[in-house]
C-alpha cells in the first residue's frame, strides 16, 4: 500500500518505509519493520489521530510499559487510562513495548538489562525510541517512560541505564533500580528472574548505596538524570510498600535533593504527596488503602513532563 499523499508532504521529516506498513494513526499498531534487537521485544505504537502533524513538528515520546502477564494491547486499555486520548489532544506519540518472555515480565534483573548498552530489554526499548525519532517525528528532547509493576521497574531501569535518552519517568508500584537484580551465581536462579527478597520489601539500603547502584550502571555518564515520579499503594501485596520509600531514597540521592514535606489529599483524597527539593525532580505519591493496581494519573504525569 502506498502512503497517502498527505503523508508524503512531510517526507523531509518522514523518510520512512515504516509508515507504509499497516500503521494507522489513532489505533494501537504493531510496527512490523522494527528490528527487535538486542532482545525480541516487540514495538507497538500509537500515533495521534492528526498524524502526521501539520505543519510538521516533532512529537514528544511517551513509552508506556506493561506489567507481568500483560502486553502492549492489554496495557493500552489498562484501567481505562487516558494516555491515547490525551495523545490526540496534546499531540504526543506513545510507544507500547511488548515483552518477549512467556510470562510477560520485563528483564529488570540481569546486568545486561540494568547496564547502559548491556544488551537487555532496556536497550531494545531504547532502540524503539530511536526508531520513533527516525521514522515517526519523535522528539529526542522530550522522551518519557511510565509503567506499572514490572513496567515500573523497567521505567526505573531505563532512568538509571539511559539518562542520556530519558527526561522524566513515572513508576507505578515498582521497586528501586537494581533491587530486582538476580545473581545467577546463586543456586536455583535464572534471568530474567524474580527477586523475592526485593518483592517482599526486605531490601533496605541507604540513599547513598541506592544512588551508587544507579551511577554504577553507566559509570561514564557525567550528565544529569531523568526526573522521577514514584507511585505506590500502602496495601500492595505483590511488590510491598517499603519499596516506595527505598525508591525515593534512591532518586533523591541521585538528584541530590532532600525531603521537604508532605501534602495530604494530593492529587486526590487518600493520597499523600512527598516533595523533594524544589519539587521538580523527585516526587512521591503514596496511595492509602490502595493495592498493587495504582490507577494511572495521566494529567499529574503529563504536567510533570511539561506536556500540559
Ligand atoms: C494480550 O493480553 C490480553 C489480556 O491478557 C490477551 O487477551 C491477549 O491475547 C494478549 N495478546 C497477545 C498478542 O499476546
Ligand atoms: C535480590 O536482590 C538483593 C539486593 O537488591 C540481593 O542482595 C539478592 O542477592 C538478590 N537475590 C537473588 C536471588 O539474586
Ligand atoms: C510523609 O508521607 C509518607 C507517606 O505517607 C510518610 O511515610 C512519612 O512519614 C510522611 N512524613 C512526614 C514528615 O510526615
Amino acid at each position: 500500500m502506498r502512503a497517502p499523499s498527505h503523508l508524503l508532504a512531510i517526507s523531509t521529516l518522514l523518510t520512512s518505509p515504516a509508515l507504509s506498513a499497516a500503521i494507522t494513526p489513532g489505533t494501537l499498531s504493531l510496527v512490523p519493520s522494527f528490528p527487535s534487537i538486542p532482545t525480541a521485544a516487540k514495538m507497538y505504537i500509537y500515533l495521534p489521530t492528526s498524524f502526521p502533524p501539520s505543519p510538521p513538528k516533532l512529537l514528544p515520546i511517551l513509552v508506556a510499559i506493561h506489567h507481568c502477564n500483560g502486553n502492549a494491547t492489554s496495557y493500552f486499555r489498562f484501567m481505562n487510562n487516558l494516555y491515547p486520548s490525551l495523545a490526540d489532544s496534546l499531540q504526543y506519540l506513545i510507544i507500547y513495548p511488548s515483552a518477549p518472555t512467556t510470562g510477560g515480565c520485563w528483564d529488570v534483573s540481569s546486568l545486561a538489562s540494568l547496564t547502559h548498552n548491556g544488551g537487555g530489554d532496556s536497550q531494545t526499548i531504547v532502540n524503539m525510541i530511536k526508531y520513533a525519532i527516525e521514522n515517526f517525528n519523535g522528539d529526542p528532547d522530550r522522551v518519557f517512560a511510565s509503567g506499572t509493576s514490572s513496567g515500573a521497574m523497567m521505567a526505573n531501569v531505563l532512568a538509571g541505564a539511559y539518562p542520556d535518552v530519558f527526561h522524566a519517568v513515572s513508576a507505578y508500584s515498582g521497586v528501586p533500580d537494581g533491587c530486582f537484580h538476580v545473581d545467577t551465581a546463586l543456586p536455583g536462579t535464572n534471568n530474567p528472574g524474580w527477586n523475592r527478597t526485593c518483592a517482599e520489601g526486605l531490601v533496605v539500603k541507604t540513599g547513598q548505596e541506592w544512588g551508587d547502584m544507579v551511577r554504577g550502571y553507566f559509570p561514564e555518564w557525567k550528565g544529569g538524570y531523568p526526573r522521577v515520579m514514584i507511585w505506590h499503594g500502602t496495601e500492595d501485596d505483590v511488590l510491598r510498600y517499603p519499596n516506595y520509600a527505598e525508591a525515593l531514597k534512591q532518586w533523591s540521592n541521585v538528584h541530590g535533593v532532600e525531603f521537604v514535606g508532605n501534602v495530604t489529599d494530593d492529587p486526590e483524597r487518600g493520597y499523600t504527596k512527598s516533595a523533594y527539593g524544589d519539587g521538580t525532580k523527585v516526587v512521591g505519591y503514596s496511595a492509602k488503602g490502595v493495592g498493587h493496581n495504582v490507577p494511572i494519573h495521566e494529567l499529574v504525569e503529563l504536567e510533570f513532563y511539561d506536556l500540559v
